[in-house]
């Protein structure tokens, strides 16, 4: 990457500079454990009404900068309103989570889906409005789901105990599977291409279930499909791509090595002083504090982000959770995380 403006801590990161205090930044940062977010989605009626409002969705995105000043702000949206602009209706039920329909449990469904990129537009006003309202310091990030963790929803019409009807329907049609996957990575690429004409300037590719794969579906499914994303978008627009394969354990490095992203975020189940090993040198990481340790906080916490800080000391390094932050995370604990990085 060339040209990150020399005062965006998280960008220079993402452009391989290893930064004395590394800047922080964690999933899911706007959301439930903080008050204004529960009053503003009451006041609009649901997550989706939040999300399809630019107004009500960029003071959402902003909301975790006025409290804790982190070095990036993520997109206040979410990776299944890709399947719903391919053609998918999207509701989430009350306590369980989202509801795609149809299910595309068979090629004809998925033949059959219409797209219509029209509804994300919204998306791309809520990045307007939050690139205008920016503190200078911090870096918009924007985001998508990985094609094959999408699919795992797509396919199941909700979520799936071991994304299992996706993992059988690649076994059962993989031609029927691909075509799915390609037509979502289609409208992934265009849709990222959106957000950084909008104004964001750096994307991570979020992809939840990864890890349930075995070795060769992992390439066809996830390596194959990001690589290809990756190089489409680079032939487009010029802003670092995160890539977030999480739970993919030993399979890391190869992602790493062969689909192309710039730096590469971690959960919590993988060793920080392994993957900094294994890991190309040059290469940022982001993460990976348990987000159950933000929870407990105390001197535990302290010990862990430290641990973190350590292992990653002689290299590019973004500082966040290793998944998204949980709903009963205490504010108290997210000030004491910022602190504890920022040395203060
Ligand atoms: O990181 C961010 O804050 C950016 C916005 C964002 C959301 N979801 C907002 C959201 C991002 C990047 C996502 C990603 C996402 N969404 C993933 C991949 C990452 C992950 O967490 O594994 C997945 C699998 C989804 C699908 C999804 N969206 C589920 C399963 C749920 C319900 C579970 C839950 O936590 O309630 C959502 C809802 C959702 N997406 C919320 C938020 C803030 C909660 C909405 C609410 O009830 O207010």
């Amino acid at each position: 990457m060339t040209g990150s403006p020399p005062n965006k801590s998280l960008l220079r990161t993402l452009a391989g500079e290893r930064q004395s205090v590394p800047p922080i930044w964690l999933m899911r940062q706007a959301g439930r454990y903080l008050p204004e977010y529960r009053a503003l989605r009451a006041e609009k009626g649901g997550f989706l009404d939040l999300v399809n409002d630019p107004p009500a969705a960029t003071e959402v995105t902003l909301q975790p900068l006025r409290r804790f000043a982190f070095d990036g702000a993520i997109l206040f949206s979410d990776i299944l309103m890709v399947p719903n602009a391919l053609g998918q209706r999207l509701w989430f039920e009350a306590g369980e989570g989202p509801r795609l329909a149809p299910e595309l449990r068979t090629r004809a469904a998925i033949d059959a889906l219409e797209a219509d990129s029209a509804i994300l537009d919204p998306i791309y006003a809520t990045v307007r409005g939050v690139a205008a309202s920016l503190p200078p310091t911090t870096t918009f990030l924007g985001f998508a789901g990985s094609p094959w963790t999408v699919a795992t929803y797509m396919i199941a019409g909700k979520g799936s105990r071991e994304q299992a009807e996706a993992r059988r329907l690649a076994y059962a049609d993989p031609a029927a599977v691909q075509t799915l996957i390609d037509r979502i990575a289609d409208m992934t690429v265009d849709y990222l291409a959106g957000q950084v004409a909008a104004g964001v300037e750096a994307v991570q590719l979020f992809d939840s279930w990864s890890g349930s794969l075995a070795p060769v579906e992992f390439e066809r499914w996830v390596v194959a499909p990001t690589a290809r994303i990756v190089e489409r978008l680079r032939a487009r627009v010029n802003v670092p791509v995160i890539g977030f394969p999480k739970g993919a354990g030993g399979k890391l490095a190869a992602y790493a090595r062969e689909t192309g992203v710039d730096a590469i975020g971690l959960d919590e189940t993988v060793d920080p002083v392994w993957a900094d090993r294994e890991l190309p040198a040059t290469m940022p990481v982001q993460g990976n504090l348990d987000p159950l340790l933000l929870i407990a906080g105390g001197e535990a916490l302290d010990r862990g982000v430290d641990r973190v800080l350590a292992a990653f000391a002689d290299r590019p390094h973004i500082f966040n959770l290793g998944h998204g932050i949980q709903q009963d995370t205490p504010i108290a604990h997210v000030e004491r995380l910022v602190a504890r990085v920022r040395g203060r």
